[in-house]
């Protein structure tokens, strides 16, 4: 991350500095990327750094008692992607531990994560109805939901799975999935291949349980949608409803103006 953290060299003054001015307790804290899906990467970041708390005794004489991994474990958005295995990553974690910390004699040390998109990313779904279908240059469906619920593939590209329920096993076709925004990147995606939609059938939109709702934005008076939470078959309940125009206008003073 640019914003954050330092060099290598930087690292040491730091702590020495810190510990200088009265500081007691240090925690040494990276973030490596995010969407990572090569476990190996976790594994030699937490040898990294487990092999900094020794080098940080050695020349500071500063104890670390905390190591935070960042977070950055990804989701398999693809369909011929697959997931990082938590357990066999913390089989891996708990090795380099071992070698590292307790057998140098440098433990105890707390090792956490502070992962957000493994944690929420496969379990949203944005459902969307199709409002619109037209063959101009390109095959274009048109949906109800647009970028300011969902601004990944808009913003960078991203993939997101995109099914029609019902229509599984129907004959597929290419299109180009857009929203409701008049922006020319206001796309869920380009060229994709999905089982040909009717007007008013639904679109499930998947893996948006991190960065869906939570980066919404009200652009051109878009209102961000109700969540609704399944919690078991059968199970639904509206968690958050949906955004009226007196909610959109709700922080405006204006002399005269109604916000009714
Ligand atoms: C410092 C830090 N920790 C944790 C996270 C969460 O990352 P992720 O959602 O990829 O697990 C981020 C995200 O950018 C971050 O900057």
């Amino acid at each position: 991350l640019g914003l954050l953290g330092l060099t290598r060299e930087q690292l040491f003054e730091a702590y020495k500095t810190a510990a200088e001015l009265g500081v007691e307790t240090f925690s040494l804290h990276t973030m490596v990327a995010s969407n990572e899906l090569n476990p190996e990467y976790f594994v030699e970041t937490a040898r990294l750094l487990f092999q900094l708390v020794t080098e940080i005794h050695t020349k500071t004489g500063v104890r670390i008692s905390e190591v935070n991994l960042g977070g950055g474990i990804g989701i398999p958005y693809r369909p011929d992607q697959t997931a990082v295995s938590l357990a066999e990553l913390g089989k891996k974690i708990h090795l380099a531990y071992k070698e590292l910390i307790t057998e140098a004699g440098a433990g105890p040390v707390r090792v956490v994560m502070e992962c957000g998109r493994v944690v929420t990313g496969p379990y949203g779904w944005l459902v969307s109805r199709v409002l619109h279908k037209k063959a101009i240059y390109k095959d274009y469906v048109g949906l109800d939901a647009c970028m300011a619920n969902l601004m990944r593939p808009g913003m960078y590209g991203a993939y997101h799975h995109i099914s029609v329920p019902g229509k599984e096993s129907s004959p597929q076709k290419v299109y180009d999935v857009t929203g409701s925004l008049c922006e020319n990147n206001d796309k869920f995606a380009i060229d994709r291949k999905i089982p040909d939609p009717e007007i008013g059938d639904l679109v499930v939109i998947h893996d948006t349980g991190a960065h869906g709702h939570a980066m919404g934005f009200n652009y051109n008076g878009k209102l961000r949608s109700a969540e609704v939470l399944w919690s078991g078959p059968g199970k639904w309940r509206q968690i958050r409803r949906a955004e009226t125009y007196a909610d959109l206008f709700a922080t405006l003073d204006y002399p005269g103006l109604s916000r009714s």
